[in-house]
């Protein structure tokens, strides 16, 4: 079997983040959720993946490699425009042959992993088979219907009225019968060629489709609150590994992770927190929840539930929570007390203590 990870789209909602990297490289839990996604494939024993990228974008290729670092084999599949799901799978049909694949969309975590779903697959080897998980409002995803027996009969993306809770997580196994459903499908009200309708074509067509319910955590890290959401939720298993330097009066409580190089001064860190490689932190308060990446620098700071990309720096801030700071992003207290001095890039969001 192999693997085609979908981290093509544009990652809109993930603005101003988006801009300057693919959205799969923002750290959760201070690893990229393509890393994270990378890991749960090959655990599964899959290692040859396919990762489809839109044009343009040499950045997920330049920061993960050829795979080999993972233990896994990478093949990068450019998708020269993003007409959607079933026309990426059209694209990678080369690289794919006539193997089974697993499909996995490039912004989906899934950290209890589908293992019982690949061992169901290879068994019965369905034309399809989907991961589908309980929602209390499957409004934004693809949704299955299922009959008694636990075949799909109906597929329906983002219905307005869905007819079952059961939404579609985005990771998919497919047998090739798939390739001809997605020369088949036409682009669906959104433009786009949709995985959804490639599948109801195969319903359509006699073949089974089966869904297996996937009952851990799972979250489409689309927007910044689902990001943090599930930071949160993977620190929660964190263990603690001090290789960094804590210097005298530090108060280290919780799972902590303060990574080699680091610097910890006359601060409290109350875990679960991460404290990348080469930051520095000194007079803070860093609280549950945060993960921040290497090279920072925090001076001053109260910080909780938060995530702070590489070479960031924040000096004499407190109460900040729930917020992602970007690469040499500076967050710092000014001269004025009272009022606020700000260079806000596009599509930025500031909540300010009125
Ligand atoms: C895609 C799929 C949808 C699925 C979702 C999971 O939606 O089309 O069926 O439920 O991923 O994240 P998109 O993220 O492209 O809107």
């Amino acid at each position: 079997m192999k693997a085609l990870v979908l981290a093509g789209g544009a990652g809109t909602r993930l603005r101003p983040l988006s801009y300057s990297m693919p959205k799969q490289l923002i750290p959760i839990a201070n690893k990229p959720v393509l890393q994270h996604i990378v890991e749960s494939i090959r655990d599964l024993g899959v290692t040859e993946i396919g990762i489809v990228v839109g044009s343009g974008n040499t950045d997920l290729a330049d920061a993960m490699g050829d795979g080999s670092r993972y233990g896994v084999a990478f093949t990068w599949i450019v998708q020269e425009r993003p007409l959607g799901l079933a026309h990426a799978v059209r694209v990678a049909g080369p690289y794919l042959g006539d193997s089974d694949f697993m499909m996995y969309l490039g912004d989906n975590m899934l950290p209890d992993g589908v293992a019982d779903m690949a061992a169901d697959f290879a068994t019965a080897r369905p034309a399809a088979q989907l991961v589908v998980s309980r929602v209390p409002d499957p409004r934004a995803f693809g949704v299955a219907e299922l009959n008694d027996a636990g075949r799909v009969v109906r597929l329906t993306e983002k219905p307005e009225q869905p007819r079952s809770d059961l939404a579609l997580t985005g990771v998919y196994f497919f047998t090739p019968a798939i390739h001809r459903a997605v020369e088949n499908v036409t682009p669906s009200a959104r433009g786009e060629l949709e995985i959804t309708d490639a599948i109801q074509l195969l319903i359509d067509d006699g073949h089974t489709v089966r869904a297996g319910r996937y009952r851990g955590y799972w979250k489409d890290t689309g927007r910044a609150e689902d990001v943090l959401d599930c930071n949160r939720h993977l620190l929660r298993s964190l263990r603690s590994r001090l290789a960094g330097h804590i210097g005298d009066g530090c108060e280290i409580s919780g799972a902590v992770v303060i990574e080699e190089g680091a610097r910890v001064l006359r601060s409290r860190i109350t875990g679960p927190v991460v404290i990348g490689a080469g930051t520095v932190v000194e007079d803070s308060h860093i609280g549950p929840g945060t993960c921040v990446a290497a090279d920072c620098t925090l001076r001053g700071v109260e910080l909780s539930d938060s995530i702070v990309l590489d070479g960031a720096t924040l000096s004499g801030v407190s109460g900040l929570y729930g917020s992602v700071i970007g690469r040499h992003a500076s967050v710092t207290s000014g001269e004025s007390p009272e009022r606020h001095r700000l260079l806000v890039g596009d599509h930025t969001r500031i909540e300010v203590a009125a």
